[in-house]
């Protein structure tokens, strides 16, 4: 059989009810999540604005449970430091947000400043675009939709490289954690569970859930069956 990673939730805070930001904090910590995933959007690498470094902030200070910030943003270098700062925990980029030497010095920025690194991949880009950074990072990150927006529906055949990837984090001579987001949900999961993924970004499945502890448990069970 199979040996199931360590299952981790991370509920999408683009997902939540912005007017309510801190129950919202609040609420997805006692249902259970164990992290929580910040979109940073500029618009410009995808099409769409999310919330700046300062909501994140305010996140963070309330916050029980680590903040993963995934920046979707074409200058990631210049805020490495203000995340530092934030409380932030981890920080994932895209692989082609700018040159390989661009994308490598912002993740020994990321490491230096004392957080974890992630490495995200477009569904167009393959696992392999992963391997020359898997001395450095922390966290993979598989896109299983176009990046930019929530509530999109999940793309099965991103599968074959979540296994992929699973293979090259485990080559590498430290732990790498293996992130899918995009239209995760009951559904879904476990497939991705099953392919090697052991990090579940959540957003429209979580905060729309009727009860919130409840899904939790449900996402919980479905990637450990
Ligand atoms: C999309 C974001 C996701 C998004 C996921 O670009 O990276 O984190 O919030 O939302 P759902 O779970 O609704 O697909
Ligand atoms: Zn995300």
């Amino acid at each position: 059989m199979l040996m199931k990673n360590n299952i981790t939730i991370a509920p999408s805070l683009l997902a939540c009810d912005f007017l309510h930001l801190e129950d919202e904090v609040k609420s997805a910590v006692a249902a259970g999540a164990d992290i929580f995933h910040a979109d940073v959007m500029d618009g410009v690498y995808v099409p769409n604005i999310s919330f700046g470094f300062d909501i994140i902030k305010s996140i963070a200070s309330v916050s029980d449970i680590p903040v993963d910030a995934h920046l979707m943003i074409k200058k990631p270098y210049d805020y490495i430091d203000v995340l530092a700062k934030a409380g932030v925990w981890s920080v994932t980029v895209h692989s082609d947000f700018d040159t390989p030497e661009v994308v490598r010095a912002t993740l020994e920025k990321i490491k230096a400043a004392g957080m974890k690194a992630g490495l995200s991949l477009r569904p167009r880009f393959s696992a392999d675009t992963l391997i020359p950074y898997a001395d450095i990072c922390d966290l993979f990150l598989i896109m299983t939709v176009e990046p930019g927006f929530g509530g999109q529906k999940f793309m099965a055949d991103m599968l074959p490289k979540i296994a992929e990837t699973r293979k090259i984090a485990d080559s590498a001579d430290h732990p790498i954690t293996v992130q899918v987001d995009g239209g995760i949900g009951e559904a879904t999961i476990k497939s991705c569970a099953d392919a090697g993924a052991d990090n579940f970004v959540i957003g429209t499945a979580f905060f729309k859930a009727p009860d919130r502890a409840e899904a939790v448990k449900t996402f919980r069970e479905r990637a450990a069956e």
